[in-house]
Parts: structure tokens; sequence; C-alpha cells
């Protein structure tokens, strides 16, 4: 651990002990100020400017880096994308970060995990790591819930503190992301998030809170959204009551990456730093309003000072950041990326205890799937980065089986390109390239033999005009069943596009539920010929990149892959989502992409022995081939040493030991979340946009509102008493574990620290781990409130026989909820139920505790 150049901050050395693992969450600790030298030099530094550098200071450059002001010696800083790895130029360790990293119930693990980040940061010079995401998983579909923690703010809050703890300590700023309330991807920039105070305060505020008043971070990013009516970035509630007044947050506020939408609302509302550039926050917006009075010149001189006082806090203007004694590649942390991915596989579904798998036994293993070969490291978007060797489950597999065992590998399914460009089209395609955004002017006519995604280049558009395409075709059915029907468009931003089968509307994106359909299913005759149309609109600023194709479903799963299913002692079917299907800007599907439920069902039909695992940042649609498998394990994105942490957990080289941090359900509609999700019709409002130098815009503002409140994942579960698929806090071992001996006070003061322990004993035969979960009920309380939250947790590691005796400490906000009327945190004394156990549905250990 480096502590030299770390943050030179008082409190920082003074933090109290945290003890999450047997754990408690402390209150909130007053920030204690800069050292008096810091201050002084920051408020030099700023005398010397002139309100014009001022405000230079407050816009970013070149993607990724702060204003430099040579004038009083100030380079620019540069910044990374987090949070599963550095995002800067070339390969970087690849770590389980995210929901893989929640999973393994392991906050020393994510403190290992920011600070190997953070020393990948050092050696590339990067002064601010992009991470990490601490938004609420509120729903599945939602397209970055990879890189969050969890759906509950206790697991978020105990992950997020030592990670950012870990990052800073290494004396790079972490930056705590998205603040606040994105929690969907579809219409991120537009959408307004309409909810009340006290969810906010209970439920989707406490990981930012935590890594403020805990971790002390040194930078916190507005999100895209709206809160209530305004833009995140001019928040006055989010940013300026609460950030930075009830939290005392002495940090940098940066903006999303084109997140601002008006200069002075967002300078007057506690933006710091409009990033990537000040397209917002400029002289031309800022001057006038401070002539005009309409932005104080002290409001300005308080975001240059944040800035100056993080830079020098970190000793960013004393020594490089470049520290050429750290790695680049680091063998040390490629272990900590190892041991992310073998503590987060989570073990769902082990009927027969066919796992663990014993290697003598099994001369011919097969592995299928998309997800199996090459790697699925991470989801795509901001997060996504390029892994050092990168090891795939069939590797993992192959190379812990050794030469004697015969490893059969096939994809399973079509690479989507070969569907474009083995589509027979009747004549071809006819293109229509229009020169406007509408399907308006006279259009370039073209033809092409198959709409691939790629074969458009000639047609990239000059990146400011309009265009508009129109493919038109004919598709005859050789053979009478199912066709698939499968389009792509530019993963970032998508553009729109519609594809119609003989008139009628079988894809649309962005589509009206704001999940991103790729494929439909369309029902042929024998020789019937339909007539196909797909209407695209790029993105102006993107290429042209839209594919489609047809294909007949029966055939997409080749006999071989049922034949070397059939002659394998046992089959891995690797399924789930990936960089391009699971993603920042777009939200995903329940149901699995396209073939893959076909697919499992194909290899479970030849063979009883198929063990699926699932890539994903949490629950999808296991419906159709659950009851079929015998063995499920959930490896969410598990960074580049997923295949060996896979390979050495199928063979019982490591005891699985990953717990849901996420609710699992059965269907997307059962989910809590779902009849709120999408925006309401008719309600929403607009917004009038005006950018220097550009036409104003007027914006339509969906409203999307939180009816569910703070029934978000198992609180919604256990309060209606209804079960999911697999609950929050579930996951399997090959050992069984029991609770005993709860020793909690009958009394207590409200507001007192209590003090809970227990015992956990491994009652098998290997040694494993489990993760010890305390919930706190209150059924004597005035308000309403969730049946039972998550207060405590501790990851305990036993031999076979072996007992624990856990403690956990209970705080007053354990007890506590947010108390709409008074505006503070408020505990109704009375009773209470105390609850340990494994998940959150069993929970063996019971006791009563009146708080008086
Ligand atoms: C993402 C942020 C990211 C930023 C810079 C944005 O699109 O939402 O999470 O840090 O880009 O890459």
């Amino acid at each position: 651990m480096r502590k030299s150049s770390g943050p030179s901050k008082l409190f920082h050395s003074a933090l109290l002990p945290i003890l999450f693992g047997c754990t408690f969450i402390v209150s909130a600790q007053a920030p204690v100020p800069d050292s008096p030298a810091i201050e002084a030099q920051a408020h030099a530094l700023l005398a010397k400017l002139t309100l014009e550098e001022k405000i230079e200071l407050l816009g970013g450059m070149d993607d990724m880096f702060t204003h430099p002001m040579p004038a009083i010696g100030l380079p620019r800083f540069k910044m990374s994308d987090g949070p599963v790895g550095i995002k800067t130029w070339g390969p970087s360790t690849t770590f389980a970060g995210g929901a893989a990293l929640a999973a393994s119930w392991n906050p020393e693990l994510a403190r290992r995990v920011g600070e190997g980040i953070a020393r990948d940061a050092r050696a590339r010079g990067v002064n601010f790591v992009l991470g990490p995401g601490v938004n609420i998983a509120r729903s599945p579909v939602a397209g970055r819930n990879f890189e969050y923690f969890s759906e509950d703010p206790f697991l978020a809050s105990a992950m997020v503190v030592p990670y950012v703890e870990g990052v800073q300590s290494q004396g790079v700023i972490a930056t705590v992301k998205h603040y606040a309330l994105n929690n969907q991807e579809y219409n991120r920039h537009n959408v307004s998030v309409d909810v009340d105070e006290r969810t906010m305060r209970e439920i989707y505020l406490p990981a930012f809170e935590a890594a403020v008043t805990q971790a002390h971070v040194d930078a916190v990013m507005n999100s895209y959204n709206l809160v209530n009516g305004v833009h995140a970035t001019e928040n006055n509630f989010l940013n300026l009551k609460v950030l930075k007044g009830d939290w005392g947050f002495q940090g940098i506020l940066m903006s999303d990456w084109d997140a601002t939408y008006d200069g002075a609302a967002a300078a007057n509302n506690g933006l710091d730093l409009e990033m990537p550039t000040p397209r917002f926050m400029n002289a031309k917006v800022l001057l006038p309003a401070v002539k005009d009075g309409l932005v104080k010149e002290s409001t300005i001189d308080d975001k240059v000072l944040r800035l100056l006082r993080a830079e020098l806090r970190y000793g960013f203007l004393d020594r490089p950041q470049l520290d050429l004694a750290d790695s680049t590649y680091s063998v040390a942390d490629r272990a900590v990326a190892l041991e992310g991915a073998l503590e987060s596989l989570t073990l769902l579904k082990n009927e027969r205890n066919l796992l663990p798998l014993d290697p003598a036994k099994i001369k011919t293993i097969a592995v299928i799937g998309p997800d199996a070969y090459p790697a699925v490291t991470s989801g795509g978007g901001a997060a996504e980065t390029q892994a050092y060797e990168p090891v795939s489950f069939l590797t993992g597999i192959a190379n812990l089986l050794g030469p004697n065992v015969h490893v059969l590998y096939s994809r399973g399914l079509p690479e989507m390109r070969d569907i474009f460009q083995n589509t027979q089209w009747e004549g071809g395609v006819s293109v229509a390239t229009y020169p406007s955004a509408d399907f308006t002017g006279n259009p370039e006519m073209t033809s092409f033999q198959a709409i691939t995604g790629l074969s458009e280049g000639s047609l990239q558009p000059d990146a400011n005009l309009p265009r508009s395409i129109r493919y038109t075709s004919s598709y005859t059915a050789g053979k009478a069943g199912k066709y698939l029907v499968l389009a792509f468009s530019q993963p970032w931003s998508g553009g729109e596009y519609k594809v119609t089968v003989d008139g009628k509307q079988v894809l649309a994106h962005p589509p009206i539920d704001g999940q991103v359909p790729q494929s439909a299913s369309i029902d042929l005759k024998q020789g019937q010929t339909v007539s196909v149309v797909a209407e695209y609109i790029p993105h102006v600023t993107e290429a042209i990149r839209f594919g489609l194709g047809i294909v007949y479903e029966p055939e997409m799963i080749s006999a071989e892959v049922r034949t070397i299913a059939a002659a394998a002692d046992v089959v891995v079917v690797a399924a789930g989502f990936s960089a391009e299907t699971e993603r920042e800007a777009s939200d995903r599907t329940f149901s699995l992409p396209w073939g893959q439920d076909d697919l499992i069902n194909a290899v479970a039909a030849v063979n009883p022995r198929t063990i699926v695992t699932l890539i994903g940042g949490g629950g999808m649609d296991t419906r159709p081939w659950l009851s079929k498998i015998p063995v499920l394990l959930h490896a969410w994105y598990p960074g580049q040493e997923g295949g060996t942490a896979l390979a050495e957990v199928l063979f019982g080289k490591h005891n699985p030991e990953g717990k849901l941090p996420v609710s699992f359900d059965r269907s997307w509609e059962e989910n809590p979340s779902f009849p709120w999700y999408y925006p309401i019709q008719g309600d929403d409002t607009s917004l009038h946009v005006t950018e220097s130098g550009k036409p104003p815009v007027d914006y339509v503002i969906p409203h999307v509102k939180y009816g569910d409140k703070l029934l978000v994942g198992y609180r919604y579960w256990t309060t209606t008493g209804k079960r999911p698929l697999y609950p929050f806090g579930f996951g399997l071992s090959y050992t069984t574990f029991s609770f005993a001996n709860l020793q909690a006070p009958a009394t207590a003061a409200s507001g007192s620290t209590v003090t809970v322990s227990f015992d956990v004993t491994n009652t098998g035969s290997v040694a494993g781990a489990e993760v010890a979960q305390l919930y706190v009920s209150d059924p004597s309380t005035k308000v309403s409130r969730p049946e039972r939250e998550l207060k405590g947790f501790a990851k305990v590691r036993l031999a076979p026989g072996e007992t624990k005796h856990v403690t956990l400490n209970l705080d007053a906000r354990a007890f506590s909820y947010w108390d709409e009327a008074a505006r503070k945190w408020t505990i109704d004394p009375g009773k209470f139920v105390i609850r340990v156990g494994d998940s959150s549905e069993n929970t063996p250990l019971i006791a009563d505790l009146a708080l008086n």
C-alpha cells in the first residue's frame, strides 16, 4: 500500500476502522478541512487568476483531461474510465467489478481491486479514475447493472467505501458515479426520474453518502438524467442541499460526458467541472452571467478552489503522476483479478450434487455456447476494457483438465455477421439513401447482395449530414416453420430503425419499451415470399452501420452441436450476455439473446449432465430450460481470469462462495419496478436548451415515476411474502453451514450501538465460505417500512467442522428511517426484530429487541 502519495488530508489518516465483514456502517463523520498549508496555497493560486482563467478551468478538454493553466504552473490532469479496469491506452488488468465484486460480499477484496486499478492508473499517469459506479440495480434490464454493486444500499455502501479508499490510497482520485438515480439507460439524457425524498435517502443515495462521508471520495460524477424535472448537473437538491450541504462533500463535482444543459444553472447549482468540454460552463455564458449578477464570482471561486485543493491534496503539482514503481502488467493484480472471479461465481442450482466434477472420471467434456470463447470479461460501453490474455471458459477448463481429456468446442450458434452474409435476398436489396433524416429529398439508389452492417462503407456520411436509408427486398422461405429476423445497428447510440415484413412491423429501435430487441420470430410457409423493408436513420455523427438477416430457426443449431453434446461425459453451455448485448447507452432484454434458449434445450435434450453458466449483470429469463438442466452457475462478468475461476469451481478446487447481490426474478413482469419502469404516457414536459453558438433545441422530457418506492428487490419480495426465483443473498456451496447461539440484548437505548453475535459452523466435509447476513425489521413502526433490511453481514471462511463466533455492530442508522416531515433520520422506539441467516429468505436465527 502506497502511503506517501495518497491524499494529505488530515481525515484520511484519522478514519475510524470500517468493519464491514463483521460490520456496521459508521455514521457520517464531519469532514475535516484541508491543512492550512493546502488552503493557503489554493487561495494563493486562485488570487493569480483572472475571471476568464478561472472559468476556463471549469471545463475539460481532449475528452479525458482537465484544463491546464500554465500561468500558475498547473498542468492538465488525466482521467480514465473504470470501474473494472483502467481504460486509457492498451490492455489492462480487468477485474471482476461491479455486480461481480458485490457477489463476493468481500469488502476487503473491493479494497484490493481499488488499489490494483489505481496502481495501473499510476503506471499510466492517470490522476482520476472514473469509478466506481454505485447506482442501485433497480431493474434487471438496465444496461449498466454489471458496473453497479447491488439492489441494496447497505451492500453497495459496504463495497464502495473500501474500493474508494483503495483507489485514493494510491494517490489517485476516485470518482463515484452516476449521481443520481441513473437506474436505466433507456433515454438516459432526457428522462426525468420522479421520486420522493424518503425513497432517495433510504435506497438510492446511501452508497453515494457512504463514499462521501466515510471514504471521503474526492470526485463525484453527476448523471445524465433529470431528477424531479431538473437535470442532475443543475439539481439544487442533489448537489447543494444533499451532497455539499448535508454530507459536507469537499471534492469536485463533475458532469457525466455531455450531461450539462445550462451553464448558469449548473454553475449556481453545484457543478464544478463540465466534462468533456465546456459547452455550457464557458466564458461566453458565464462572463455575462457574472457581470449581470446571475452567477456570483465567489461561486466560480469555490469551484476553482475545489479543483485546486484536490489537486494539491494529492500532490499532483509536486510529483509526476506517472509512477514507474508501478506496473502496467502486474502479476500481483492478476492474482487479485482471479480472487475476484473465484469469490463471485454464484452457484444457483446443483441437482444430485453433480458439481463438483471429478476430473478423473471425465474423458470427454464439451464446452458450447457464444460465451465459451473468446472470454467475455465485462459488459460494454465506457467500462469495457481490453484485458490482458483473458482466460475464456473453454481455455480455463482445458487448462485445468490437461492433455488427457478431450475437450470439444462449438459456438453453438452462428455469428450474427454470418447470418447477415448468408441471407438470400430475392434479387438483392435495393437501397435508397435520402439526404435527410426523414426519407425526403432525392435518394441515391444502390443495391447490395446482403445487409451486413459493414459493407455500406462507401455511404459513410459526412458527419454533419443527415441521412435516412430504406432497404427493400423480399425473402422466400425454403421450408415451413419459424424464421428469425435479426437486426443490428451501431451499438453506441444506434440511431433508429424499424423493420417490416409484409407491411407488419416486427422490429423497432429505439422500441417503445426501451429494451434492445435484436430479433423477432416469424412463421412462414414453405415457398412463401414476403416483402421486407427496413428503414434506418443513423445518428448524424455515427457511421452507417446497419445489418439485417433472416435465418431458419431449426437449422441455427447445427447437427454437430448435438453430436458433440451427446458424446461428452459432461457439457458446459456458456450462455448469457456480452459487451454487445449488455452495455451502456441501451437497456438489455430480460430474455437471453437470440437462439440461446433453443441451444440450451437442444443440448439438455441429448445430455442430462448439462451445466449452464450465465454471463450477465443480473437476472434473466431461465424459464424456457431451468427445469431441464441440473446445474446453473451465474458468472456475472468475471474479468480476465473468469475461465480459470470457473474451472476451479467446476472441478472442486475452489468451493463456490458467491451470493446474489440482487434478487433473481422469474420474469421481467414480476420485478417490482416493471409497472413503473417506462415513462408515463401523456406526462411529458419540454425543456428549452440553448448552447452557445447553436440554435436552441427543445427536448421532450418523459417522466418515469418510481412508484415502487422503497420496495426494490428483496424489500418487495419479503414485504409481500411472495418469492422470487432466487432470493437476494442466496448462493450454494459444496459444504453446508449452520447458524446458532444468537446473542442480542433484549433492550437498548435508541441511538446506541447494538452488538449482536452468533455462531456459524461448517457442518459439511469441505472447507468453504459462508456469508452471514443480518436483517432488521421494525414491526412497531409508525410509518410503513420494508419488512426487513440488510444491516450487517460477515463473510466467514471455515474448515470442515469449524465454528466461528461472529460479532456485528448495529449503529443508529440500522434502525432508522427517513422521516419525510422532520427531514431527518428517525428511530421509532419499540419492537425490532433481528434476523440472521444465509439469504434474505432464509434467516433461522431470530431475536426481539426493544429500543426505548
Ligand atoms: C459514461 C461515464 C463515463 C464517461 C467517460 C459516459 O458516457 O456514462 O460513466 O465515465 O462516459 O467515458
